[in-house]
């Protein structure tokens, strides 16, 4: 079993504004173990850029546990959360020019974060050629970000992401912008790096091409995580089960059966049934053949 890189208990981000507080998440838990590629899917404001967020060391959780490669993110002094985010995590956003400084050259934009954790000159230049050539721009050094294509735009922007070694990439619909064929491009070029680097990566995104050439892809929603489908060949949804035993009812299921907002858990041997709690006795009792009065005595 891999190390586990990314872990989060019960993690709580409230918002607070004038009089206003948003519950962004709402005690999310996530294991990511180490070199595993996983997609973060779900609702527009279920909650998945704040959890990037966090785990990008760019916002603080309000409550609950946080640790990313033994770091815990809850209790960051200025200098620590600068060094995080120097060393653990490199970050990719949607807009391709958030990622890119646009006076700079592709070179020197690789070359700048690791200018900034003081690698030496020579290894400076020698680590962003050789990332660069990894993303298929090798010969596109001295260009400036607007005469590249948005594909090589965002696989330069994955090259500044990896220059300082990080264990951890992150991205936020990285091929938002980009047409069907760029990014799967820029897909291919993620499995190669997380196959090349051991790279451990979270992907923000809605499109289910980008998700499901993941390794994992887990579903948010309102706050939480929901459900998770491994890809592997049986590929089946399965529902997340926290540490203290919530689960969130997949949509389809919640809008098919009406619970009135309760259910009856009954333990059937090696699973169990959820029944809406007002029909539990009748329709548990029809279902076993029997005249329903055992299952009615017992209540
Ligand atoms: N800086 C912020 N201030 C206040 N509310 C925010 C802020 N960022 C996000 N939210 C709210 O938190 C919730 C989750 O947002 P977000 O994480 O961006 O969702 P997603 O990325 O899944 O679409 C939404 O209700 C959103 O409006
Ligand atoms: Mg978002």
């Amino acid at each position: 079993m891999a190390e586990v890189l990314v872990e989060s208990h019960n993690l709580v981000k409230i918002y607070r504004s004038h009089d206003l507080e948003v519950v962004a998440l709402q005690g999310l838990d996530l294991r990511v173990p180490q070199g595993e590629m996983l997609a973060l899917v779900g609702p527009s404001g279920a909650g998945k850029s704040t959890l990037l967020n966090i785990l990008g060391g760019l916002d603080d959780p309000s409550a609950g546990r946080c640790e990313v490669a033994g770091v815990d993110l809850t209790h960051l002094s200025r200098r620590e959360r600068l060094l995080y985010r120097r060393r653990i995590v490199g970050h990719v956003w949607q807009q391709t020019s958030r990622n890119l400084l646009s006076d700079l050259t592709l070179l020197d934009n690789v070359m700048t974060p690791m200018l900034l954790a003081g690698y030496p000159a020579g290894k400076r230049r020698a680590r962003a050629t050789e990332l660069l050539r990894l993303v298929g721009l090798g010969d596109r050094l001295d260009h400036k970000p607007e005469r590249l294509s948005g594909g090589e735009q965002q696989r330069g922007a994955l090259a500044v992401a990896l220059a300082n070694e990080p264990p951890l990439l992150l991205a936020d619909e990285p091929t938002g912008e980009l047409d069907s064929a760029t990014a799967a491009e820029a897909l291919s070029l993620l499995r190669s790096l997380n196959a090349e680097l051991g790279l451990t990566t979270i992907v923000v995104t809605h499109d289910p091409h980008v998700a499901e050439a993941m390794d994992r892809s887990v579903a948010i929603r309102d706050g939480r995580t929901s459900t998770e489908v491994v890809h592997d060949e049986a590929a089946e949804e399965t529902v997340i089960i926290d540490g203290v035993g919530r689960l969130q009812i997949p949509r389809p299921a919640l809008d098919a059966i009406n619970f009135g907002g309760r259910a009856r858990v009954h333990l059937a041997g090696d699973h169990v049934e959820l029944w809406p709690a007002n029909t539990f006795n009748e329709r548990a009792a029809e279902t076993r053949g029997t005249s329903g009065t055992s299952e009615q005595r017992r209540n």
